[in-house]
């Protein structure tokens, strides 16, 4: 079977890193045909030059990157350095990007390549808020068919939230562009709190990475000692959650995986609510479902394939 050919739409984030060296990690499985940066955990300019560190530090220079939206569809940015710190990728001393970012607007390539590629063949990874993918849909509505389908990290339903008592953080910052998303028609896979709050980095985890002693191994393992401080405090867990990987690992390794097709909807108003994603999980309304919501990840599972396949980088 041919790799799947894959965009991730990314704002880098010790999380969103590991997806993406999974990604890079995986090409029996995966074709990362660029990476596209959006404004969440840190702003734009500082997402873009992660994604950028990210793709160096695995040696792959050859990833084109884009730099896509720099604030949510209506709402003023949030951000999230307290949790990734100040530049988003606090842990690893990693050099300074040398690869060029692309001059062509992330939404743009985002519209370009579906447009091109034939029905149903990219696969969209958001990571992030969905400012970029919800930009695209809304300017280019026909490309909406031609997703082969969208594997997010976003929202939360039993697990609440985490940036709010109600909120996922990339859903709670543009809840606008969540809504446009998950109503937009495409098939969807969701990974959200519920799952990856299963995905805790503990120290003999964070110490298998390290124990891989390669540079990548290395670096991996001083993003979660840096990225886990949060976490661990807040909820007093054995290690922080290593959200975004579930997306990339979903893609390698489906059965990892258990969840229900629900429909999954976004508060949009509600100040008290905002940017809650409301899982018909019992199916108590007649809403039609449109989405595959993940609620069990084999954690052990995930962690030796995120090891097996870091090794190889
Ligand atoms: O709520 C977790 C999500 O918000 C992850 O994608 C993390 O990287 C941040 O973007
Ligand atoms: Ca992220």
């Amino acid at each position: 079977m041919p790799p799947r050919k894959i965009i991730i739409d990314t704002d880098p984030g010790q999380d969103d890193a590991v997806a993406i060296l999974l990604a890079l990690a995986s090409p029996e499985e995966l074709e990362v045909l660029g990476i596209t940066a959006v404004a969440g955990n840190v702003p734009l300019p500082l997402t873009q030059r992660n994604a950028r560190m990210v793709c160096e530090l695995a040696n792959r220079r050859d990833i084109p990157v884009f730099a896509g939206c720099d604030t949510p569809l209506e709402r003023t940015l949030v951000t999230a350095e307290h949790v990734h710190g100040k530049t988003g990728l606090d842990g690893p001393d990693l050099p300074d990007p040398t690869m060029p970012l692309q001059d062509q607007h992330a939404v743009d390539f985002i519209i370009d390549t579906l447009r091109a590629a034939d029905p149903g063949t990219v696969t969209l990874c958001p990571l992030g808020p969905l400012t970029n993918i919800a930009t695209a849909f809304t300017r280019a509505p026909d490309i909406v068919s031609r997703v082969q389908e969208i594997v997010l990290m976003g929202g939360a339903y039993f697990e609440v939230g985490n940036i709010t008592p109600t909120a996922e953080f990339n859903i709670y910052v543009d809840p606008q562009a969540a809504d446009i998303v998950f109503k937009s028609g495409a098939q969807l896979t969701v990974m959200p709190l519920d799952v990856t709050h299963q995905a805790l980095v503990t120290t003999p985890r964070n110490d298998a990475f390290r124990a891989l002693g390669t540079p990548v191994g290395i670096a991996v393992a001083q993003m979660t000692d840096f990225f886990e401080r949060f976490d661990k405090e807040k909820y007093g867990s054995e290690g922080a959650p290593l959200h975004d990987p579930c997306v990339t690992a979903y893609l390698i390794r489906p059965d990892l995986f258990k969840g229900r097709h629900v429909n999954v909807e976004i508060e949009t108003t509600s100040p008290l609510t905002l940017g809650m994603t409301v899982a018909d999980w019992w199916g108590v309304t007649n809403r039609a479902p449109n989405a595959t919501f993940m609620g069990s990840l084999d954690a052990d599972g995930y962690f030796a394939l995120l090891t097996e396949r870091l090794a190889r980088l």
